[in-house]
């Protein structure tokens, strides 16, 4: 499978969205990545369901909405209503993610799980059948434009080992810090999608750098 390319919306001018959906959906973009933050989980707000409904209406790819917010259960069918068609909840907000995970894919929503920089691959040894994508964080959760995290790298291999080993056919994500400099490297490394905020919107030519991403042609 050719990698995916999910440009964060993060990046986005907000007062001025259509644009950049205008932008995703003539690009070489495969998904919207779509990141929610509470002020709890992470130290950051982003923006919630209201924003998502808004720009569903002028886009026509798939949403990948990354929850970085406590107690994600609580609002799993608002979101699916505000058209997300992957919803990704974090391990470390969830205590009982085997049923978070279920309640999702009830919704007929894809079922992705993000690990914060800190947190072990092999926690998901018993889960990873169930997932439909992992997403690993490359810099902390809350705020674009952070440096990548080098240790990313070996979390891919061990991730794409376990994946392998279950049998499992769980996309594997790469948030934070892609650019340029490490999208090859990632690929190489056995990453699906790669997701890229500021690297994107903070581009001269934006479909152009998501060309590039796509293509690995720099
Ligand atoms: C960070 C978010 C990312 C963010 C990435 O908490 O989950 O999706 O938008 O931004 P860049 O690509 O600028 O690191
Ligand atoms: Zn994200």
């Amino acid at each position: 499978m050719t990698h995916l390319v999910a440009p964060s919306i993060l990046s986005a001018d907000f007062a001025n969205l259509l644009p950049a959906c205008e932008l995703i959906n003539n690009s070489k973009a495969d998904y919207y990545h779509i990141d929610v933050m509470d002020g709890v989980f992470v130290p950051n707000i982003s923006f919630g369901l209201p924003v998502i409904k808004a720009i569903k209406k002028h886009a026509t790819k798939t949403f990948d909405v990354h929850l970085m917010i406590v107690e994600p259960d609580k609002y799993i069918k608002d979101f699916k209503a505000a058209g997300a068609d992957i919803l990704t909840v974090h391990y470390e907000a969830c205590p009982h993610l085997h049923r978070t995970i279920q309640a999702i894919k009830a919704e007929g929503m894809k079922a992705g799980v993000a690990l914060n920089p800190h947190t072990p691959i092999n926690l998901l040894e018993d889960i990873i059948q169930d997932i439909d994508l992992v997403c690993l964080m490359s810099v902390n959760p809350g705020f674009g434009g952070q440096s990548f995290i080098e240790n990313t790298y070996d979390k891919i291999k061990a991730l794409k080992a376990l994946i392998t080993k279950k049998n499992s056919s769980a996309l594997i994500e790469i948030d934070g810090g892609v650019s340029d400099k490490n999208a090859a490297e990632l690929v190489a490394c056995g990453a699906d999608v790669l997701v890229a905020g500021s690297y994107v919107f903070g581009s001269k030519n934006p479909e152009t750098t998501i060309e590039g991403l796509k293509s690995l042609n720099f």
